[in-house]
């Protein structure tokens, strides 16, 4: 049987799919034949309609089957960041994708994101990710005393860093990326684009101190241009390019 299988259905004309979702699993403290800490791949089938989302099939698995599933997710609308997970081999939301749009010939594969360590299931630990963009000093960093009304600018300016404001700090990027799997050290690239967010801010005056802290052995000359980075942005970032202008930056002085 496939994994994705439309059978008619009485409910409003709306396909049901027979689904099979094969989850990559952990529990620190162990469960039935699984020692503490070791994962394993465990099958679910259900059925799901074809415009339910990986996080809809995931919520109907936890609570209808298996309560012990551990993922993250709050929003479930794109916003948040929270869900981020290796969905059939690509880093993806899971509230973003649709049952419809995976390949249905063969079960859906469900890991959660690569290079930061695993807590349980689909859960991992965040904080060497916020870690990175806390370096980065992400909050704006205006020269003067406040003035009485906003800090005036013009679209233009705005328009210079519009793209890395869309961040959500989902992590999908950074875990994409092969040099930040491999290097151990390397800030990763939601901690650049958050830097481009501030250093092409006309209203900011930190960009000298941002742009010395990317210039450290962890920081931009890391980048090998993967663009696995930029493939794997569910905000449509054009994160290869933000590295570039800061690269660009740095060689030449100029912002
Ligand atoms: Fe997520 Fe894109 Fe931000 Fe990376 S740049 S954390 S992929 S929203
Ligand atoms: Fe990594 Fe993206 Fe550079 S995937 S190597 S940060 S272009
Ligand atoms: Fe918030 Fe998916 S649950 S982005």
């Amino acid at each position: 049987m496939t994994a994705v299988e439309e059978v008619p259905t009485e409910l409003g004309g709306v396909a049901v799919m027979q689904v099979t979702l094969r989850i990559k699993r952990m529990n620190p403290e162990g469960t039935g034949d699984h020692a503490p800490g070791e994962d394993y791949w465990e099958e679910f089938h259900l059925e799901a309609h074809a415009t339910d989302r990986v996080l809809d099939a995931l919520h109907k698995i936890k609570w209808e089957q298996d309560g012990t599933l551990a993922f993250r997710r709050s929003c479930a609308h794109g916003v948040c960041g929270s869900d981020a997970m290796r969905i059939n081999a690509r880093n993806r939301l899971a509230c973003k994708t649709l049952l419809k749009d995976l390949n249905p010939a063969k079960p859906i594969l469900v890991e959660p994101i690569v290079g930061l360590p695993v807590e349980k299931d689909l859960i991992v630990d965040m904080e060497p990710f916020f870690a990175s963009y806390r370096k980065i000093m992400p909050f704006l960093m205006p020269a003067g005393p406040a003035p009485e009304r906003e800090r005036l600018q013009t679209p233009a300016q705005r328009e210079r860093f519009d793209d890395t404001t869309k961040c959500i700090l989902c992590a999908a990027c950074t875990t994409a990326c092969p040099v930040f799997w491999t290097d151990g050290q390397y800030f990763g690239p939601q901690a650049i684009v958050g830097a481009h967010r501030f250093i092409f801010d006309s209203r900011d005056e930190g960009q000298w101190d941002r742009l010395e802290i990317l210039n450290d052995t962890a920081g931009v000359w890391k980048c090998r241009t993967a663009f696995n980075c930029t493939e794997a942005c569910p905000r449509g970032i054009e994160v290869t390019k933000a590295i570039s202008e800061i690269k660009h930056a740095l060689n030449t002085g100029e912002i």
